[in-house]
């Protein structure tokens, strides 16, 4: 099959062609119709990840996928072929990878795309979408409460401001000026922080006692857990907890993403339901994926989509 690999550690995304997956017990596989770009791909192509996951090469680039049961190992039961799934291949040692016209999960991994979500939003939501509502499960905003969400822009940041707010927060989203702006106040920022400018200055405005609760997508922790009130909530997606909190007086919440599949569906319910909106910026064919990591590196908003086949 085709599919877009890194080859060996720190190999950049190319097309290739590797041999076709078959479905073992307990295991589906899926064609392929969609996926998209997260952070973790880059991740993975940076060889930043090897020291904490065992890799093994060529890995099949992106996390997300959206589309059609096409095997059914043994013991599978509960899916269909022609079910339409979706959902984030996180399997190790790390091999198998969306951006391929067939993956094979686990059948416990497997969320059902509703009627009304298109297979493209599908393979755009899944890795972003978990941990966007991971992040705002983590600090349970109230309603009124001040929060801040560093990354916004990006994939899960842009869907986390929707979560925020339809919470009932106050949503302070970091952003450049221009297209970054102009998408988190789409999408219910009540406040953009420039982040190119004085970040403690225009927080400090908004928030003099500092904000309830951070969310950390991006950038540098520590400068972002002075922005918050004493005893406020600090959580991230990368890795740093209480210990290394030292002087700030902030809760600090480190999650991952929550992959199961009834929060997927939920989130799905959501989307179809027109509260949540997968920011799609751009859709790029498999064989445009190396142009996708090149657009992502150089700085996208939302979510990059591909679709495959
Ligand atoms: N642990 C987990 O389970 C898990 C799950 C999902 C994601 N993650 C991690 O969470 C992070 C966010 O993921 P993502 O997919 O949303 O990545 P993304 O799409 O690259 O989003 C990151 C965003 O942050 C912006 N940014 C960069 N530096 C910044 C700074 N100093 N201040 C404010 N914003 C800044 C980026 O803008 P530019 O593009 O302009 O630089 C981009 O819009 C990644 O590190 C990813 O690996 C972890």
């Amino acid at each position: 099959m085709r599919a877009v690999i890194s080859a060996e550690l720190g190999a950049a995304a190319k097309l290739a062609e590797v041999p076709t997956p078959s479905a073992g017990p307990g295991e589906v596989r899926v064609k392929v119709a969609a996926s998209s770009l997260n952070g973790f791909d880059a991740a993975v192509i940076s060889g930043y990840l090897a020291a904490l996951i065992e890799h093994r090469f060529p890995v099949v680039l992106g996390r997300d996928f959206a589309g059609a049961v096409d095997q059914l190992g043994d013991g599978v039961d509960g899916f269909a072929v022609g079910d339409a799934v979706f959902g984030v291949v996180l399997t190790f040692p790390l091999h198998a990878g969306g951006f391929g016209e067939y993956v094979v999960v686990p059948a416990a991994s497997l969320a059902r795309v509703p009627d009304g979500l298109d297979l493209t939003t599908a393979g755009a939501l899944g890795l972003a979408g978990a941990a966007a509502a991971t992040v705002v499960d983590a600090i349970a905003p109230q309603p009124g409460e001040i929060v801040l969400i560093a990354g916004a822009t990006g994939g899960v940041g842009s869907i986390a401001v929707q979560l925020a707010a339809a919470r009932g927060a106050v949503v302070l989203a970091t952003a450049e000026p221009g297209a970054g702006t102009q998408l988190v106040r789409r999408l219910g920022a009540h406040y953009v922080i420039d982040r190119t400018g004085d970040i403690i200055g225009q927080v400090a405005a908004i928030a003099p006692g500092g904000v309830k609760a951070a969310v950390h997508l991006a950038g540098d922790p520590f400068a972002l857990a002075e922005l918050i009130a004493p005893g406020g909530r600090f959580t991230t997606l990368l890795g740093v907890g209480q210990d290394q909190m030292g002087v700030h007086d902030v809760v600090a919440l480190p999650v991952n993403a929550d992959l199961a599949p009834a929060g997927l569906e939920d989130l799905a319910a959501q989307v179809v339901a027109g509260r949540v909106e997968v920011p799609v910026q751009r859709i790029y064919h498999l064989e445009e994926v190396p142009q996708a990591f090149a657009d992502f590196a150089a700085g996208s908003v939302g979510k990059l989509a591909v679709r495959i086949g």
